[in-house]
Parts: structure tokens; C-alpha cells; sequence
């Protein structure tokens, strides 16, 4: 099978997304970034700024980047849903990648809605059709339920295998 290189990016607030996102990785053999915000997100203010800055569709500053989109195949981004949208950070972090961003494919997790306007959002910020995507919700995450869906996305990306020609 053709070796791909994958990297898989996230945010996490509450640790939901991290989890999902660090057993994909495991599943692709693929590396990981976290982002990191420079500014903390906890208590009732971090919920309330996180409302704020996905309904206005706002980015957050963020940390730099630990490994360079650019040198993979297939880089795996993955965002909480906040008010329907991408959250800031993971918004931030599109915008300052999308000319350096390979194939692309998103994943979210959720409390149980806003999974499509979000993904639309992704997409519209790093100018690329994502191979594919995944919605998770953070209760299944909770019961250990995601990883079979997981496991499924995962399939989905992993390159094709070229068929080798037959002699005539
Ligand atoms: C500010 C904020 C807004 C949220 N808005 C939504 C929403 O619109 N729809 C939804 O299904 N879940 C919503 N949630 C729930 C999160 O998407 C869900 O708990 C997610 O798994 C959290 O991921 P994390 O632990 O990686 O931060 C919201 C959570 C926060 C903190």
C-alpha cells in the first residue's frame, strides 16, 4: 500500500476533540499538532468569549505551528462545534495554513448540532473539498462509542492501492 503522510490538527477546549483526534492519529499512523492558544478559554468567561467569537465567526490568536501542513499528504483538521460554527481557534488556524494545506478532511465533535455549517465553514476558509468528514458526538466519546465511526473515516482515507497492471 502507497505510504501517505498524515497530520492530524486540533483544538480542544474541554478535551473531547483531543481524545477523538489523538486515536485517529493512532489509527493513520499518522503525526499530530495541537493547537494552542495564547490567551486561556477556561470558566464561565472562556465559554462565554467561545460564543461570542463563533457567532461573530471571529478568529483567536493562536500559537505557532508545530509541524508544517505542507509536508504531508493529508493533513486532518478537527474542530468542537461552537454556536453552529468552527471554533476560533481552529478558524485562525485555516486561515493562516489554507496556501499551505494539502488534501484536507475535517472532524468535529458535538453536543448534537451544527456539524454541516461548520464543516461548510471549513471548507469556505481553507478553499478546499475535504475528502472526507466526521461529526462525533461528545456523549459517544464519553461512552467510548466513537471509535467504530472513527475507525470508518479512517478507512476512508487511506490512499487507494494502485492495482498493478497484468501482463496481456
Ligand atoms: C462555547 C460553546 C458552544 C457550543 N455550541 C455547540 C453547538 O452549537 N452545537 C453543539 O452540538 N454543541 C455545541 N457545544 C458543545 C461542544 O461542541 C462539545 O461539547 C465538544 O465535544 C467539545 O469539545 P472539546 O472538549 O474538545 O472542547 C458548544 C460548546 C461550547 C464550549
Amino acid at each position: 500500500m502507497p505510504q501517505q503522510r498524515t497530520l492530524v490538527v486540533y483544538y480542544s477546549r474541554s478535551g473531547t476533540t483531543r481524545k477523538v483526534g489523538e486515536a485517529l492519529a493512532q489509527m493513520l499512523g499518522g503525526e499530530v499538532d495541537e493547537i494552542v492558544e495564547i490567551r486561556g478559554r477556561s470558566g464561565v468567561f472562556g465559554y462565554l468569549r467561545s460564543l461570542v467569537e463563533a457567532r461573530r465567526q471571529v478568529s483567536s490568536p493562536i500559537g505557532p505551528e508545530k509541524r508544517d501542513p505542507s509536508a504531508y499528504d493529508l493533513v486532518i483538521v478537527g474542530t468542537p462545534v461552537w454556536a453552529w460554527s468552527v471554533s476560533s481557534p481552529v478558524r485562525a488556524y485555516l486561515m493562516a495554513t489554507r496556501e499551505r494545506l494539502p488534501d484536507v478532511a475535517f472532524f468535529c465533535t458535538l453536543g448534537g448540532a451544527g456539524d454541516a455549517r461548520a464543516f461548510a465553514q471549513m471548507q469556505s476558509i481553507a478553499g478546499r473539498v475535504p475528502r472526507a468528514v466526521c461529526a462525533i458526538a461528545a456523549r459517544d466519546v464519553a461512552s467510548g462509542r466513537y471509535r467504530e465511526r472513527l475507525a470508518e473515516f479512517a478507512r476512508a482515507l487511506e490512499p487507494l492501492a494502485v492495482a498493478k497492471p497484468t501482463a496481456a
